[in-house]
């Protein structure tokens, strides 16, 4: 259906050109970009099927893109047409009437872009469609800024993200103990990685304990390995281990082997590799790994691409993306071999 409309791609606004870069190298320089907004971009000409885009998006080939939607129609935003007349446009895009359709609406600034959402869960409805903002094979997606509206169609299996332009929005509970949890969450449920109960999990750089207390959630016991302190919320916990000493250190001494490792350790893409490499003998095999890789410097695109040349030595590299949740930093998964 859709293969010859123009692709809408979300991106970090510091990140956009990097993403634009990615596109250009991985399906050739006449594919012609512009920006529509700050962290949006619009494949005018000779756009890749989305799918395609979004298996490389999905294995790590592009980093710097989070969200991807086909664009169906645009209209300057005092010129859109009732919602009834959106309802049957977005209906002719589809090869069959669905019974459910996900809305998710976003605006070039913080905003949620509501009206919209409630216009369209309206005309649709009046359809005989179930709306919901999330978890439908279908998402049609409403930017709003102040020069246009755009709508776009896409099924969510391309989309890369199940959330308004990849904007996941997390709850903030009172028990949270760092900002770094939303990472690691956003992680485990954007790539849907299933952490099996029970397991044995290593954090390396945990302090103040925000990745711990997450994977306490998903029922992992925890050795949490940071010369820093950990909330002392976490004190209680019989199943964290707090570890104050430096990954180096650790290694030298540790007999536990771990199902699952995360690092969000403050220290340079390929360094952090490199300690990715030093845990895998404590590691089962087909272990899981979730490592943050920070740090622009002068090229964060190549970094990142060094960093991932040194995980790939040992580890299956699944996914690699700068997430919603992530600053100057991309988000890998991988597998140890
Ligand atoms: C961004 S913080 C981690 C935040 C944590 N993920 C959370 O959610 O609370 C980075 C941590 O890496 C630790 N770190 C840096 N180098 C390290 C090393 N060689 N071994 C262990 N920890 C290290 C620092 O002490 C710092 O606490």
């Amino acid at each position: 259906m859709l293969a010859t409309a123009p692709v809408l791609f979300s991106a970090d606004r510091d990140s956009y050109e990097l993403a634009v870069r990615e596109i250009r190298e991985e399906f050739g320089r006449e594919v012609r970009i512009e920006r529509v907004s700050a962290d949006l971009g619009r494949i005018t000409d000779n756009a890749p099927p989305v799918a395609d885009l979004a298996a490389a998006c999905d294995t790590g080939r592009i980093v710097f893109v989070r969200h991807l939607t086909v664009e169906i129609a645009s209209f300057p935003p005092d010129d859109v047409p009732p919602a009834h007349e959106l309802a049957e446009l977005i209906l002719a895009e589809l090869p069959k009437h669905p019974q459910a359709l996900a809305v998710q609406t976003w605006t070039d600034g913080a905003g949620t872009g509501g009206t919209y959402y409630h216009l369209l869960d309206e005309a649709l409805g009046a359809r005989g469609i179930a709306v919901s903002r999330a978890e439908q094979d279908v998402v049609v997606s409403c930017f709003v800024s102040q020069r246009q509206v755009l709508i776009g169609l896409n099924r969510l299996a391309d989309s890369l993200a199940d959330w308004p332009g990849g904007r996941m929005r997390l709850a903030r509970s009172d028990d949270r103990v760092s900002r770094s949890e939303f990472k690691l969450e956003e992680a485990i449920r954007t790539f849907h990685l299933g952490l099996k109960p029970g397991g044995k999990g290593l954090d390396l750089g945990a302090s103040p304990g925000g990745w711990t207390r997450i994977l306490r959630q998903y029922e992992q016991e925890v050795w949490s390995v940071d010369p820093g302190a950990l909330d002392p919320r976490l004190d209680s916990d019989r199943r964290i281990h707090h570890v104050a000493t430096t990954a180096g250190e650790f290694f030298r001494r540790n007999d536990v082997r771990f199902d699952v490792v995360v690092n969000d350790m403050r220290m340079d893409q390929v360094m952090s590799a490199r300690v990715m490499l030093d845990a895998v003998p404590h590691l089962r095999r087909g272990a899981l790994a979730v490592v943050t890789l920070k740090g622009g410097g002068r090229n964060p695109l190549d970094a990142a691409r060094r960093g991932m040349d040194v995980l790939a030595k040992e580890y299956d590299v699944l996914h690699a993306r700068q997430l919603h949740h992530n600053r100057r930093e991309i988000t890998v998964v991988a597998r140890a071999r």
